[in-house]
C-alpha cells in the first residue's frame, strides 16, 4: 500500500505551544507517596524525592504539571499541606477512599517542579470551598510579602512568592462523582466570580474554566456553551478530558479514537466560537485538555478500594494500568492530534505522571521504569516544538465506528526555526499490511535525515515491568535517504516512527 504525503515550508498551522506536552500528578495512589516522594528511598535526595523518578521526568522535558488534582481538589484544603510536617494532619480524601497524610503539599511540590525544571498549574477547590479560599491560595503562592497569606509562606521558609501564572477553576465539576457537583448555571457562576476576584488581584493570570469532564457525558456540550456564557470575559481556556480504552479487544477501532478526540476538540471549538459571536467579543478562548491518557486496564482490579471494601489505605496502587505497544501506537496518534490541533490547543496534559494511569513506574523502595507509552511522549515533548506544518495527506483509509473514515497513517510535522529541524512522528494503523509513505518537502533546502527511531516490538501485547524495564523500547529505524527533497519510508503494519531531517 502507498501513502503520499507533501509538506511545504509556509504552510503552518500554528506555533506549537509547548505546554501541550505537560502533565498532571494527582495526590492519588502512589502519585507523590512511593512515586515522587519517598524519603526512605536510596536514591532519595535531602527533600525526600526519588532521584531516579527526576531524571526520568527530565527524560520526558515535562514544561508543566498540573496539580494537586483531578477529583481529589475538589474537597482538598490546601492549608493542610503548609507548615512543619511532623503537624500536618491525616485527613480523609473521599475522592479516592484513601487516607492524605499531607506530607507533601505546596512548597514540597514546588521545590519538586523547580528541580525538574517544570512549571506549575495549580487548581483551586470549587467543589467543597470557593472564592475565599481560591483568593487566599493564590496570595500565599503570589504575592510578594506584607499581607496575611504571603507573610505565612514566607514563615514557612519561601521567602519569593512562586508566581504561578495559569489556574484551573475547580475540576470536572459536571460528574456526578465529583465532590461538590454543580449545574452548568451553578458552576458557570461560581467560576465566574472566582475569576473576578483572581483577576482583581492580577489581571495577567491565565485562568481555565471546567467544561464537561467527557465528550460522552449527557450535558455536553450544552454544559460549555452555559458555563462558556457566564465565564467567557473572565477566562482564558476551556478544559477537555478525555480518557481511551480499547473495551472491543480491536485495535483499529482502538487506534481510531484519536479522531473522536479531534472531533471533541472541534465542537468545543465551535462552542467557543459561538458564544464568542453571541457576546460579540475579539477576545478568543483556547483549549486546555488538562485529562488525557488510555486507562482501562485496572479498572477490573481497583474496584475493591474506591467502594471503600479495604478502609482508607494511604497511597494504595490504583489506576496502575501496565501499558502495551497498542496504548503507545494510540498515544502517537493522540499527540499528532494535538499537534495538528495546536491552533487551538494550547495546554494538554497526559494524566499523569507516575504511577497513576502513567509513562513512568516505581516500585516502593525499589526501581523505577518507563512504560511504553513513554517513548512517543518523550520524543514529541523533546522534538514537537516550533511550527506544526499543515501536510497534504493521501492515504487509504478504513471505516470505525467511533470516527467515520480513518486514513491508515497518521502522521504530524514540525518544523523547528531554530535547529532548521522537520520532526516527523508517525504511526502505522494498518493491522496486516505495510506501507510505503512517500513525502515530498517543498521549499525547504538540502534536507538530510538525522534520526529514524522506531519501538522494536511487534507484539502489541508485550509491556515492560520492573523485572523487563527494556523489553519494549526504542531502537533505530531502517536507513533512510532523501533524493529530491523526497523521502520514501517503508511502515511495518502496527509501527511508530520518528524521523529527523535537517536543512
Ligand atoms: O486522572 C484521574 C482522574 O480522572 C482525575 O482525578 C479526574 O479529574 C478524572 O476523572
Amino acid at each position: 500500500m502507498d501513502v503520499v504525503v507533501t509538506a511545504n515550508k509556509n504552510s503552518v498551522i500554528s506555533e506549537i505551544d509547548q505546554r501541550i506536552f505537560g502533565s498532571f500528578i494527582e495526590h492519588m495512589g502512589r502519585a507523590i507517596y512511593s512515586g515522587i516522594y519517598e524519603p526512605e528511598h536510596p536514591s532519595a535526595n535531602i527533600a525526600g524525592f526519588r532521584s531516579d523518578v527526576i531524571d526520568l521526568v527530565k527524560e520526558l522535558a515535562v514544561p508543566v504539571v498540573r496539580y494537586p488534582g483531578g477529583n481529589f481538589v475538589s474537597a482538598y484544603q490546601w492549608e493542610d499541606g503548609i507548615g512543619p510536617q511532623a503537624q500536618r494532619p491525616v485527613r480523609l480524601d473521599l475522592a479516592w477512599h484513601s487516607s492524605e497524610s499531607n506530607q507533601v503539599g505546596i512548597h514540597e511540590f514546588a521545590d519538586w517542579a523547580q528541580t525538574v525544571g517544570c512549571g506549575m498549574m495549580l487548581a483551586v477547590n470549587l467543589g467543597s470551598r470557593g472564592l475565599t479560599d481560591a483568593r487566599n491560595f493564590l496570595e500565599y503562592v503570589n504575592h510578594p510579602k506584607g499581607s496575611y497569606w504571603s507573610d505565612l509562606r514566607r514563615e514557612n521558609g519561601q521567602e519569593q512568592p512562586w508566581g504561578v501564572k495559569t489556574w484551573c477553576l475547580g475540576n470536572e465539576m459536571d460528574g456526578p462523582w465529583q465532590i461538590g457537583q454543580k449545574t452548568a448555571d451553578e458552576y458557570g457562576r461560581i467560576a465566574a466570580e472566582t475569576a473576578k476576584a483572581m483577576r482583581a488581584f492580577d489581571k495577567s493570570l491565565e485562568l481555565v474554566v471546567c467544561g464537561s469532564s467527557s465528550p460522552d457525558m449527557p450535558t455536553f456540550p450544552s454544559w460549555e456553551k452555559t458555563v462558556l456564557e457566564h465565564t467567557y470575559d473572565v477566562v482564558d481556556y476551556i478544559s477537555l478530558h478525555m480518557y481511551f480504552k480499547n473495551h472491543e479487544g480491536h485495535t483499529g477501532n482502538y487506534l481510531a479514537q484519536s479522531l473522536k478526540m479531534e472531533r471533541y476538540i472541534d465542537t468545543v471549538a465551535s462552542t467557543i466560537n459561538y458564544v464568542k459571536a453571541q457576546k460579540h467579543a475579539d477576545k478568543q478562548i483556547y483549549i486546555s485538555f488538562d485529562e488525557w491518557n488510555v486507562w482501562y486496564h485496572s479498572t477490573e482490579q481497583d474496584k475493591q478500594i474506591l467502594n471503600g471494601e479495604q478502609g482508607w489505605p494511604h497511597a494504595p496502587a490504583i489506576l496502575e494500568d501496565i501499558y502495551n505497544v497498542e496504548d503507545a501506537l494510540l498515544v502517537a496518534c493522540l499527540i499528532n492530534s494535538f499537534i495538528r490541533k495546536s491552533d487551538i490547543v494550547k495546554i494538554a496534559c497526559l494524566a499523569q505522571l507516575v504511577n497513576v494511569i502513567a509513562p513512568i513506574m516505581t516500585e516502593k523502595n525499589g526501581a523505577a521504569w518507563r512504560q511504553t507509552i513513554f517513548y512517543p511522549f518523550m520524543l514529541a515533548s523533546r522534538y514537537g516544538r516550533g511550527k506544526a506544518l499543515k501536510l497534504d495527506i493521501n492515504s487509504p483509509c478504513y471505516a470505525a465506528e467511533c470516527a467515520g473514515e480513518v486514513p491508515y497513517v497518521d502522521i504530524s510535522a514540525v518544523y523547528n526555526e531554530q535547529d532548521k529541524t522537520i520532526n516527523l512522528f508517525i504511526v502505522n494503523r494498518h493491522g496486516s499490511e505495510a506501507i510505503s509513505l512517500r513525502s515530498t518537502f517543498n521549499q525547504f533546502q538540502n534536507l538530510q535525515v538525522c534520526q529514524h527511531q522506531t519501538l522494536n516490538s511487534a507484539d502489541l501485547q508485550s509491556s515492560n515491568t520492573s523485572q523487563f524495564p527494556e523489553r519494549i523500547t526504542l531502537v533505530q529505524g531502517e536507513a533512510l535517504f532523501i533524493t529530491d527533497q523526497e523521502l520514501t519510508v517503508c511502515l511495518a503494519p502496527l509501527s511508530y516512527h520518528f524521523i529527523q531531517l535537517k536543512e
